[in-house]
């Protein structure tokens, strides 16, 4: 079997490294991937978000199977171009997509669904949506406000704002300034929500839900969820604070209502569906819904399954999923993100990275890659997240300690990493 994995990052390196353990041994190619990604791989170079050449590629390779990593190709409509193609591939198609790439669109479901999430309302208007900002800072002295930009904004769209100059100056910078661009035309302004984040994803084919287990990602540049928002500097899985009940909840009230109302609507989701959550005292609400496998979630996700991966995925092609087609291991899962001195802003490319075998001959260690490439015999600095560096073990507290220890073992120069990744779950167990 022929597959083709789309991106680059950590997200797919563990899909890759799960893939390439499949027991019908497939062969995997990755456009564009990186250094990781090719010890397991063909990587080709084409970049994830050129759909017209990632097309052209497939009509000639004809993968048998195609797997979406990043958001952008699936709201861009990658997978619509594929199947019109006759090309098999797991993803949601540009409509689903859509709960990912309009923020606007995705309240709009959840409204209409009655699924749990912050109030909100909408503007194209910088002037009126400053005047709704005022009246919330002046009924409310300690009030806070979360302005997001509509569209895909790589994780720079949302703002947390304490001050009523910090949520005036997000709406200038998206409606007047368009830092955004087209995808800052339109704004929430959103009610902030108090409590504890957590990412719970499902595979769903349309039709059925099949939850995977639960993870928590750690978005704040520094320890203490200091600084600013990043992608995602580590995660753990499983996040005690999703109880089975709570699971169920989630099932119930987030994934089913809002599978339906697609459906209403014309729109059949086949994927991974991922609800950002905050779990606040009145129960869990959704901050935003994603399209796609999480990063780094994937990476504390997928090394907890059992088994093969591919049929649960073709399943949510088919129409067939069923809740046996993923198992769980019980051990608990951690991952660190090594990143590049001054990421999420600027940072520099190239150094060295040592250390990698190092950390990977330790039991229960896997090193993902995400900004990697091979460079006259040395896997260097490509990107602001440069490592994912993983460890499952018996218990929540072991795989913090084995990662850590595994971190030790690398270094490239400007390398940062959060020391606390795991300290919210270490507490409660
Ligand atoms: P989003 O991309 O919508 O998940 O937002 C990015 C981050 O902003 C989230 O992970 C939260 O930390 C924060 N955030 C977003 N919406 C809210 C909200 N309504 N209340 C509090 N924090 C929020
Ligand atoms: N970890 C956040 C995301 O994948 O969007």
């Amino acid at each position: 079997m022929k597959i083709l994995v789309i991106g680059g990052g950590g997200r797919e390196h563990a899909l890759v490294w799960k893939l390439s353990r499949d027991s019908t041994r497939p062969s995997l190619f990755c456009a564009p991937g990186n250094a990781g990604m090719a010890e397991l791989a063909i990587n080709v170079p084409i970049s994830a978000e050129d759909v017209p050449t990632l097309v052209a590629w497939a009509k000639t390779n004809r993968p048998d199977l195609t797997i979406v990593g990043p958001e952008v190709p699936l709201c861009a409509g990658l997978v619509d171009q594929f199947e019109k193609e006759g090309l098999r591939v797991f993803g949601p198609c540009k409509a689903a997509a859509k709960l990912e790439g309009s923020k606007i669109f995705a309240k709009e479901v959840m409204d209409a669904a009655g699924v749990p999430t912050a109030k909100s309302q909408w503007f194209d208007d910088a002037p009126r949506a400053q005047r709704l900002v005022q009246q919330i800072f002046m009924k409310q002295k300690n009030a806070k406000v979360v302005i997001k930009a509509d569209g895909l904004a790589a994780g720079k769209g949302v703002v947390v704002c304490n001050t009523v100059a910090e949520a005036m100056g997000a709406i200038t910078e998206a409606l007047v300034k368009k830092v955004f661009g087209s995808a800052g035309a339109r704004v929430l302004v959103e009610e902030y929500l108090e409590g504890e984040e957590a990412s719970v994803l499902a595979l769903v084919d349309g039709e059925h839900v099949v939850m995977l287990s639960s993870a928590q990602d750690h978005k704040r540049a520094f320890d203490d969820d200091q600084g600013p928002n990043t992608g995602g500097m580590g995660a753990y899985s499983p996040a005690p604070i999703i109880t089975p009940e709570l699971e169920r909840i989630i099932e119930r009230e987030v994934f089913g209502p809002t599978l339906v109302e697609l459906r209403k609507r014309g729109i059949v989701y086949k994927g991974v569906l991922y609800a950002g959550l905050m779990i606040t005292k009145s129960g869990p609400k959704v901050l935003e819904f994603n399209c796609r496998f999480g990063d780094p979630e994937t990476q504390v996700i997928l090394p907890r399954i059992k088994g093969d991966l591919i049929p649960a995925l073709e399943a949510c092609i088919d129409g067939n999923l069923t809740p046996d087609l993923v198992r769980w291991k019980p051990q608990a899962c951690v991952c660190v993100v090594a990143a590049a001195d001054g990421y999420p802003g600027h940072y520099e490319k190239g150094m060295p990275i040592v250390g990698i075998s190092e950390a990977r001959s330790i039991p229960g260690v896997e090193v993902f890659h995400a900004g990697t490439k091979t460079c006259e015999f040395n896997v260097v600095v490509n990107g602001g997240r440069v490592l994912g560096i993983t460890a499952l073990k018996d218990t929540i507290a072991e795989a913090v300690d084995t990662a850590y220890k595994a971190v030790k073992c690398i270094r490239f120069s400007g390398m940062r990493f959060r020391s606390d990744i795991g300290a919210r779950a270490l507490k409660k167990s």
